[in-house]
């Protein structure tokens, strides 16, 4: 670092090594997530936006491999707390890395809504005011549970009181930490030793260096977030739901600004890396999950789920489809009750219809499989039709197999195809076959026992049942 650099180096500390307690769960609090990705991936994301990766250290402690794990591709680096004894010691691990910067951003990996400007305000506003230690803080309508920030006059802090330890008179005190703070490292490792863990917790608090600075005579200072919701914790279930719909109407909002259509959006469940071209129609209670891509002028009919797909334009999707890890081509209809189970590629103009479900399906340009039926390991050409309850037999109790059905080929309702099977280009099969042999093209096959038909069988049968029924009470009688 040059020393006339005219921004002195920032370096951002992420606090993520905590367990979670108060959610009663096996699975890290920061791996916990809302909108379909874990909260501490979007304050790595949002540090991003203001640090380069390099400069950005996430401070992992419980499940730390598993922390590591779920974030690495971030490219950020990772700080092990090995105990965790606190946010204050949590900074203490960080001191050999964090030293070398001038200053410190800190942010809570439970903190997930806060946004790069918020982050780059405070770090401006602490540089202007030369502060030893900036805090973010906001005023909700229900402080109960977080610290609260005791200010001497104007923005200066005389210290932040955990909600345990507050006064009677600090009771009425309104003003929240965020957990998101700015710091000479000078003065902050000077002092950071001081921390002690006479608390409710028996934890290094790093709250306690505002008293801590202001007590040294070095400058404290506040800053009020401009949204409540960005700079609210995670620390419960009810909140991390609440933060979830917090963010998933944020999505519905920014989608809807780019020409998306969504018919009650706080029915529907969508996720925040969700895309959807202009002139899409997404009815109530749909869910959209994970990579999911909707094209444009397409029509997502109530109760349809989608995991990461690609929908082109023009797509319709009925009532009711399960569609996951598949592809839709422009002008297909799906549905309605349609399952598009993985890796399910689904070609224009095709129609899948009632009860259809496919798996590591390709079907081609403009075929229909409208009613009843399992496509499955199975390679479909163009304009086929495929009748209401065709089987494809994939699976013979050890290995699954292929089928072929090649372009234009007729597979009349009710067959079952014994795979490993081809059936040829323009071939038929007759209704309600059993095909294990593969059928040339242009023929027809059939595979099923001949029609018996034995006339009059149904009267002789009647009459013969009503004389032995006459003559059991003839002799009953006698
Ligand atoms: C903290 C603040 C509180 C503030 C609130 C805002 C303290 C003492 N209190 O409380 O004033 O209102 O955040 O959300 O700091 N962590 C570690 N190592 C540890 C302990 C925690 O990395 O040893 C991490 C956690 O994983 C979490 C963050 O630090 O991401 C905050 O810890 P948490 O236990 O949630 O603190 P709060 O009780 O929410
Ligand atoms: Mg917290």
């Amino acid at each position: 670092m040059s020393k006339s650099s005219p921004n002195p180096r920032f370096a951002i500390a992420i606090m993520a090594a905590g367990k979670g307690t108060r959610l009663k769960s096996k699975r890290p609090k920061v791996l916990h997530e809302i909108g379909g990705r874990p909260l501490l991936a979007y304050v790595i994301e949002a540090a991003k936006q203001v640090a380069d990766a390099k400069d950005v250290y996430v401070i992992v402690g419980h499940e730390a491999d598993r922390v590591r794990a779920a974030v690495a591709a971030t490219g950020a680096n990772f700080v092990l707390q090995k105990e965790q004894r606190g946010t204050g010691h949590a900074i203490m691990v960080g001191r050999e890395s964090l030293k070398k910067y001038a200053d410190i951003l800190v942010l809570s990996g439970d903190v997930p809504l806060i946004r790069p400007e918020t982050i780059k305000r405070v770090r401006d506003f602490h540089l202007r005011r030369k502060a030893a230690m900036t805090v973010l803080t906001a005023i909700p309508a229900d402080p109960s549970g977080y610290g609260r920030v005791i200010r001497s006059k104007g923005d200066e802090v005389a210290a932040i009181v955990e909600q345990k330890a507050l006064t009677k008179a600090q009771h009425s005190a309104r003003e929240i930490n965020s957990g998101i703070y700015a710091f000479q490292t000078k003065p902050l490792f000077a002092r950071i030793g001081k921390l002690k863990t006479d608390n409710a917790q028996h934890e290094f608090y790093l709250t306690d260096m505002a008293a801590l600075l202001t007590r040294a005579k070095q400058r404290v200072v506040a800053l009020a977030a401009d949204r409540v919701s960005e700079v609210l914790g995670a620390n419960t279930i009810a909140e991390l739901v609440q933060l979830d719909a917090e963010l998933r109407a944020h999505t519905a909002a920014r989608l809807m600004a780019s020409g998306v259509t969504i018919y009650r959006p706080e029915t529907c469940v969508i996720d925040a890396g969700v895309e959807i071209g202009a002139d899409t129609i997404i009815e109530p209670f749909v869910q959209l999950y994970g990579a999911t891509r909707i094209g444009s002028d397409c029509r997502i009919r109530s109760y349809s789920v989608v995991s990461d797909s690609e929908i082109a334009d023009r797509v319709t999707i009925r009532n009711g489809c399960v569609i996951d890890r598949s592809r839709v081509e422009r002008g297909a209809i799906i549905g309605p009750y349609s399952h598009l189970r993985p890796e399910s590629e689904i070609g224009e103009g095709a129609h899948v219809g009632n009860f259809v479900e496919t798996k590591k399906a390709r079907i081609g340009k403009g075929t229909k499989a409208n009613h009843l039926s399992y496509l499955g390991d199975a390679v479909i050409g163009d304009g086929a039709n495929i009748g209401a309850g065709t089987i494809t037999c994939n699976y013979d109790g050890v290995n699954k197999h292929a089928t072929v059905i090649d372009d234009g080929a007729f597979i009349g309702s009710d067959s079952t195809l014994v795979a490993p099977i081809r059936i040829g280009k323009d071939a038929y099969i007759g209704a309600a076959s059993c095909i294990t042999e593969d059928v040339p093209a242009e023929s027809l096959a059939i595979g099923r026992a001949r029609q018996v038909t034995k006339e009059g069988w149904a009267r002789e049968r009647r009459v013969a049942r009503a004389a032995a029924a006459k003559k059991r009470v003839v002799s009953s009688n006698t």
